[in-house]
């Protein structure tokens, strides 16, 4: 009987679902509900764009393109000096969204997509990224694995790296799902590599280790046609045709991050991090005053992405020190 962790049933999951046709129907991200989305981040990249001569900008995961070129855009309306200089880098392993970037990317010469993370200095950022990283899930000493006919089983936890994870979080004593996220921490080494000097920000959902008795299941979910299935049994069923996602442990991000220099400079909710960025509250205040069917609509998605993904979704920004 061949058995994998659920890790790597995870990971191959999401890669199958990602190059399919699938990718483009089950997600929606703030990026696609409004273009003040996008403008807002922007306005907060430029402030620390303007530090270097060249700068970069490594966006990972782009899925439609969307934000890429509302940013894009931005840049240009608001300062051609910072675009005229910049490279706009897109790491992405999906070739049927990357056709789908690259369409609706043409008009921008300084875009260029990568397979590995390019050294260079500015920020790398991510909106949603992290969530699609491959999991393993543990409870009380056991390990989730999933059988050759797509049954889950639990084992005895082996694995050393997962074991040092859950001692050094503080997490060894809960009675309850805990995800282990080392995907992420490996990618933060990646992170730090490529940075010769700058920051990596990212937008995702997710909790700290305050938290994480909040979800006693775990927050290992899938999309089905923008419905949330929730139980292991069916997530693994339904894997390889379904968006599975894990929400991102923030604290985990910080704590490793400093191992490669990445040390954490803000974190906030989404709804601070956007209210606290003149472009986004001029947008909202502009409006709220217009009566057009379009407005009304407009302000409504603005209010989504403050009020329902506002709290769940967290901003972090580290500063890579050399
Ligand atoms: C939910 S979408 C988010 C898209 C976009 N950032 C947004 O906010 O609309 C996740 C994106 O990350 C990409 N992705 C997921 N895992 C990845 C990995 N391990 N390496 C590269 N890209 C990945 C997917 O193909 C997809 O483009």
């Amino acid at each position: 009987m061949a058995l994998k962790s659920f890790r790597d049933f995870m990971k191959e999951a999401v890669e199958r679902y990602y190059s399919s046709e699938r990718a483009l129907k089950d997600f929606f991200t703030a990026p696609e509900l409004d273009r003040a989305f996008g403008e807002a981040l922007a306005e907060f990249l430029a402030q620390y764009l303007r530090e270097f001569e060249k700068p970069a900008l490594v966006e990972l995961g782009a899925g439609r393109g969307i934000l890429a070129r509302d940013i894009l855009s931005y840049l240009e309306r608001n300062y051609p000096d910072i675009l005229n200089t910049l490279t706009y880098y897109i790491y992405e392993f999906s070739p049927y969204l990357i056709e789908r970037q690259r369409e609706l990317l043409k008009d921008f010469k300084n875009v260029i997509w990568v397979s590995e993370l390019p050294k260079v200095e500015g920020v790398i950022f991510s909106n949603e990224f992290f969530d699609a990283l491959p999991v393993h899930i543990v409870r009380e000493g056991r390990e989730l694995y999933v059988k050759d006919d797509k049954a889950p089983i639990w084992l005895s936890l082996e694995n050393e790296r997962v074991k040092e994870f859950l001692h050094r979080m503080g997490y060894e004593s809960l009675n309850q799902i805990v995800e282990v996220g080392l995907d992420a921490v490996d990618f933060l080494k990646k992170v730090s590599e490529s940075l010769r000097e700058g920051y990596h920000l990212v937008i995702d959902y997710g909790y700290t280790s305050e938290e994480i008795t909040r979800f006693p299941e775990g927050t290992v979910v899938a999309y089905k046609e923008h419905k949330v299935i929730q139980n292991l049994e069916e997530i693994i069923k339904y894997a390889g045709g379904v968006d599975i996602t894990a929400h991102v442990n923030f604290s985990a991000l910080m704590e490793y991050g400093k191992d490669y220099g990445l040390e954490p400079t803000l974190f906030q909710t989404q709804r601070d991090f956007l209210m606290h960025i003149p472009t986004f509250l001029n947008e909202l205040e502009k409006l709220s005053w217009e009566e057009t069917a379009e407005s009304v609509e407009r302000l409504s998605r603005l209010k989504t992405m403050l009020v329902s993904m506002g709290d769940k979704f967290r901003v972090l920004l580290q500063r890579k020190m050399s």
